[in-house]
């Protein structure tokens, strides 16, 4: 059966590439929290394949959570406006936190929520994002651990979206420009 499920898109980064380097990512985080116990704590959507994958490279004890901001409505473009949609479902006060995105970009979203969470008293607060375009940047925000850093190009796949669609690609593709919603 042929594994080509994308619509001639072209692709950044292969799923053998992706796995290679969020193993590197488990492992980094297993030397860094040795003996401590983490919440993973992922943005949906675009998060949940990243941090399904990236967990099972992690074999510090560790829970799951989930939480949603608005984010870019349905094409390439940013709203700007950053509001939580879904809270945490258990406290994180005194606990390790890692923020799992699956794009850090203008890092409106992350300065948001790292803000936000802070106000929780975590025991630590790290944030660890998939993707980095460090030339979109429109806050001064930093992720502790990064899979990739990218020029400024709209992607899709292994969870991320374009206007809900390509989530499902199990390669990181590029979206041209002039793609159709
Ligand atoms: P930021 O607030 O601008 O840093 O944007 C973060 C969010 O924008 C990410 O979590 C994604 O949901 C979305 N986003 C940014 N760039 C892309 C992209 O290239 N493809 C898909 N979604 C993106």
């Amino acid at each position: 059966m042929s594994t080509k499920t994308s619509p001639d898109l072209q692709v950044l980064f292969s799923r053998e590439q992706i796995a290679e380097r969020v193993a590197e990512l488990g492992r980094q985080i297993d030397q860094d929290y040795a003996g401590e116990n983490i919440v993973l704590l992922g943005v949906l959507k675009g998060a949940a394949i990243f941090l399904a994958d990236l967990a099972r490279h992690i074999t510090v004890p560790n829970t799951f959570d989930f939480v949603a901001v608005s984010s870019y409505g349905k094409g390439q473009k940013t709203s700007g406006a950053v509001k939580l949609i879904k809270d945490v479902d258990q406290p994180i006060e005194g606990k390790n936190v890692i923020v799992v995105e699956d794009i850090l970009d203008t890092g409106l979203t992350l300065d948001f929520l790292k803000k936000l969470f802070a106000q929780h008293r975590p025991r630590s607060l790290r944030i660890a994002a998939l993707l980095d375009k460090p030339s979109r940047r429109l806050v001064k925000i930093d992720a502790d651990y990064v899979g990739f850093s990218i020029p400024n190009k709209f992607v899709v796949g292994y969870g991320m979206d374009y206007a809900e669609r390509f989530r499902n690609l199990p390669d990181i593709c590029l979206m041209p420009p002039d793609y159709p919603e």
